[in-house]
């Protein structure tokens, strides 16, 4: 259970709440001071420890820079994790997440952390930074784990970033990834939103492409692989990237020679050098917003032959109008995340000076657009 301290309600903690705080931070606390613990007045170093711990959490109370401590209690509701989040010109840091010594290996940090993310998330905080001393290897590691990407180091210090939504969202596919085919199966049966006719988008797809002998196809969030593994049967060269590495997983049993990428589509991008005929999108666009999603799209012409092709399926409408009126339709299961294709916005953006766009409205929900380089 995750519990937030912030300002003035810091003074009123009561002691068993700062005693429990307090003693899943110490540990190793009289040596990292320089002290022994053979010390004659041991009792007194360790007391004015403490002392200075406890002010310093106070004066976290009048810190303008100091966003919360996140405590993390366990079934018996004890404090078993801490971690602070403070605001440094502009940007939100990770500090002092500890686990109490009594209860490591547990995944209390894991699960702490993805509270933590999820309330960032809430309060519209989209990037979280950390710096980690190069000699805490188990911070370190714990860090790279996590999908946190190191952005500078040096030989004292190394400083990473966490985008939270696609975390958040990683672990969403992660925890889907084995039941997702089985969900699209129920939700296509059903007729229903979201994926009513991911049948009928996926042959169209295989459909495009299969008119094109020994196409290099690029599908963008792969997921298990459904779109592209008849190709891969075909001959045809697959490139998957999707952030879910649960996801790639299940991909990759279908299609063992293709090459695949776990990372977002940007990150993707910078370690992809050749150039494909096809780019596809099966319900996975939607995760960005419509200007990322634009960015992105124009940013994919560079990556595409001559001639090349992007192929978007997903649920769509061809008026900002209708898709209102799918949501309130849908209103008891709609996703408030995802943004869904639009042809209209489509058209009204730079995307027309450099594709040529045909779309075909599949069904009430689906759609499937093609953007021919021009
Ligand atoms: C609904 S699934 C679609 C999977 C597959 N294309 C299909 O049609 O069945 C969306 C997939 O996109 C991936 N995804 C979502 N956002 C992503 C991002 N920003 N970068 C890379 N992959 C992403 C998810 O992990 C997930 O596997």
């Amino acid at each position: 259970m995750l519990e937030i301290w912030k300002g003035k309600q810091i003074l009123q903690l009561k002691d068993n709440c700062i005693e429990q705080w307090f003693d899943v931070l110490n540990h190793g606390l009289v040596e990292d001071r320089g002290f022994s613990l053979n010390d004659s007045n041991i009792e007194e170093i360790k007391s004015n420890i403490k002392k200075d711990y406890i002010e310093y959490l106070m004066s976290c109370s009048m810190d303008k820079n100091f966003h919360g401590y996140y405590v993390f209690r366990d079934e018996q509701n004890t404090i078993v994790a801490v971690c602070r989040i403070v605001f440094e010109n502009g940007d939100y840091y990770l500090e002092g997440l500890e686990t109490h010594r009594d209860h490591y290996r547990k995944g209390y940090a894991t699960k702490l952390l993805f509270q933590v993310l999820h309330e960032l998330k809430r309060n519209e905080i989209m990037k979280l930074y950390s710096i980690v001393r190069n000699h805490n290897t188990k911070s370190m590691n714990f860090h790279k784990k996590h999908g946190f990407t190191i952005i500078k180091e040096d030989n004292t210090n190394t400083k990473f970033s966490l985008n939270i939504e696609n975390k958040i969202r990683k672990e969403l596919f992660d925890q889907w990834a084995r039941s997702y085919n089985n969900s699209v199966l129920k939700s296509e049966k059903e007729g229903t939103y979201p994926f009513a006719g991911y049948s009928e988008i996926k042959y169209s797809i295989i459909d495009m492409i299969s008119h094109t002998k020994k196409a290099k196809v690029l599908e963008m969030g792969v997921g298990t692989g459904e779109i592209t593994k008849p190709l891969y049967d075909l001959g045809y060269d697959i490139t998957g990237v999707d952030l879910s590495d649960k996801m790639i997983e299940i991909a990759k049993i279908h299609m063992k020679k293709a090459a695949f990428i776990v990372a977002d589509f940007s990150t993707a991008l910078n370690q992809i050098s050749n150039k494909f005929d096809f780019i596809v999108f099966s319900y996975s666009i939607h995760h960005l917003n419509y200007n990322d999603q634009i960015e992105l799209l124009l940013k994919l012409n560079d990556y595409l032959n001559e001639d090349g092709v992007i192929i978007i399926g997903d649920v769509s409408t061809f008026e900002v109008e209708e898709m209102n009126q799918l949501q309130n339709k849908y209103s008891a299961i709609w996703d408030d995340e995802e943004y869904y294709p639009i042809l209209k916005k489509y058209k009204l953006s730079r995307l027309i000076d450099i594709y040529k766009l045909s779309y075909v409205q599949i069904n009430e929900v689906a759609g499937v657009y093609k953007f021919r380089k021009k």
